[in-house]
């Protein structure tokens, strides 16, 4: 795994800078201790609190909080502010945003969390998406492929063989979505039309008005159980991962 490791109490302490050119893209362990839940539950506001009271399966309310929480003290590290003063709207098609911006003024964000693992992707001025997931052989792929993917990518996929054959699914699933997700849309956009070039790490076709040429893809390394992509819209960009802790 590469990757800068970043301490989460200096992320409080100093004001993170993020060239226009990069992404970055936090590595989070959405495990905590004791006192990292009752430390990030400050940090939520009155229907945050409502939300994470409302899952009732523990797992789940853990990596809301912790995702939620360290989303929080990572964009407080950057705007040079509190984690508890930030604030949260539904943006097009109800994609989070920072309360206030839009994609043309401050900064952009994209979470993703699968298992133990939240990844959150910031930029400047940038659409982004980013999906992470843990590996399952255990899922139908066979028919989730045949429903998401296009003909060519189909006819790609069913020539490997396992576990290749697993893996290579997640690959293809996480580009798709970290595209969707960049638009807003998600899945409801339609995973079949938005067509992967693996071996390149690019967009061939997508949906709607959207331009192939427009949109970068990148692979994000977080370990052999899991696969992750970005994407994001615009020029050469430069991503830069780092591991909080
Ligand atoms: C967004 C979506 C792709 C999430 O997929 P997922 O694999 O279940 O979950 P992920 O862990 O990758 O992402 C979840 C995070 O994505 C973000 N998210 C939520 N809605 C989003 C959207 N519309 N676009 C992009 N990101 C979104 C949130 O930060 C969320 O984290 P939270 O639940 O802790 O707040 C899926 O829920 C979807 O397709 N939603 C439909 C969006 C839609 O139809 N909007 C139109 C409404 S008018």
């Amino acid at each position: 795994m590469y990757g800068e490791r970043i301490c989460g109490e200096l992320i409080l302490q100093q004001n993170l800078i993020l060239d226009p050119s990069a992404i970055h893209v936090w590595h989070v362990n959405l495990k905590l201790t004791d006192s990292d839940y009752q430390q990030l539950k400050t940090y939520l506001n009155p229907e945050e609190q409502q939300r994470l009271q409302r899952y009732t399966h523990q797992p789940a309310q853990q990596q809301f909080l912790a995702a939620r929480g360290r989303l929080k003290q990572l964009l407080a590290g950057y705007l040079g502010t509190t984690p508890s003063s930030i604030q949260f709207e539904l943006g097009q098609y109800s994609k989070p945003r920072i309360a206030g911006t839009t994609i043309d003024s401050g900064l952009v964000f994209n979470l993703s969390h699968s298992g133990t693992v939240a990844l959150i992707a910031i930029s400047k001025n940038r659409a982004l998406g980013v999906d992470v997931e843990r590996i399952d052989s255990k899922h139908n792929l066979q028919g989730m492929a045949q429903r998401c993917f296009s003909d060519q990518e189909l006819s790609s996929w069913n020539q490997f063989a396992e576990p290749h054959k697993t893996t290579k699914f997640y690959d293809y699933w996480c580009a798709k979505e970290a595209f969707l997700k960049a638009t807003g849309r998600g899945l409801a956009l339609g995973m079949q039309h938005c067509v992967i070039n693996l071996n390149q790490s690019c967009y061939l076709s997508l949906p709607n008005s959207y331009q192939a040429s427009d949109w970068q893809l990148h692979r994000i390394d977080v370990g052999n159980d899991y696969r992750a992509f970005v994407a994001g819209n615009g020029d050469s960009v430069t991503i830069i991962s780092r591991h909080y802790y």
